[in-house]
């Protein structure tokens, strides 16, 4: 088995999550180290076209095996917006702060806060494709709360738990989240396959 894949992202938080997540002796190697410095396109109409469009746009310039990741949060009473818009619902900073801030203007009079995160993983190994899917249900909070995590961790908080994402740690963050059940099918894949 290959022992270096190309982690297909330029976020900090996610390539620290994922390193605590993955148990294999797998070396994540950053864009940046394979020289891949621009924006990488993500105009996809899905969470998993998206994550595929990433992975895809490495394999073929950098001819590497990598993995690309998308999440999206999905919220019932909004038509699950904002789903592929997430990063930039306020906008095109992607600023957390204004995101939030929408959202929770947004919900201000609904009482259905149900809502869930959705993580799509696109492995592309030796040229393959292969994805993985995590859910976390949830709902949004009326208010801020913690400020551990990053995103929309102070507003969301997922089932059956009181405290949001950005409240937790993230060992415990990680055992219930959309990004570590994603993460745990795709370890157990490149267990079996070693
Ligand atoms: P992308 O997967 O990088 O496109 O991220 C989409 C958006 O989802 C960004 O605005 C992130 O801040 C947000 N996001 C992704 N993962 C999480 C998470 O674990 N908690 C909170 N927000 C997240």
């Amino acid at each position: 088995m290959e022992k270096q894949l190309v982690f297909a992202t330029s976020n900090e938080h996610k390539v620290r999550e994922v390193n605590q997540i993955l148990k294999t002796d797998i070396t994540l190697i950053s864009l940046k180290a394979i020289g891949c410095l621009e924006d990488i396109p993500e105009t996809k109409d899905t969470i998993a076209g998206n994550a595929i469009q990433k992975a895809q746009y490495v394999y073929d310039k950098y001819n590497r095996s990598c993995f690309a990741e998308d999440t999206g949060l999905e919220i019932a009473a909004l038509g699950n917006e904002p789903g592929v818009r997430t990063a930039r619902y306020a906008g095109p900073a992607k600023d957390a702060e204004a995101n939030m801030a929408l959202v929770l203007e947004k919900l201000k009079h609904q009482e259905d806060r149900s809502a869930r995160f959705k993580t799509v993983i696109a492995l592309i190994l030796q040229g393959e494709l292969y994805t993985f899917e995590g859910i976390v249900n949830g709902h949004i909070a009326h208010e801020k709360k913690g400020a551990k995590g990053f995103g929309y961790d102070p507003i969301f908080i997922p089932e059956n738990q009181e405290l949001s994402f950005a409240e937790m740690g993230d060992e415990a963050k990680n055992a219930i989240s959309h990004r570590g059940r994603a993460f745990k099918k795709f370890n157990l894949y490149l267990d079996n396959i070693k």
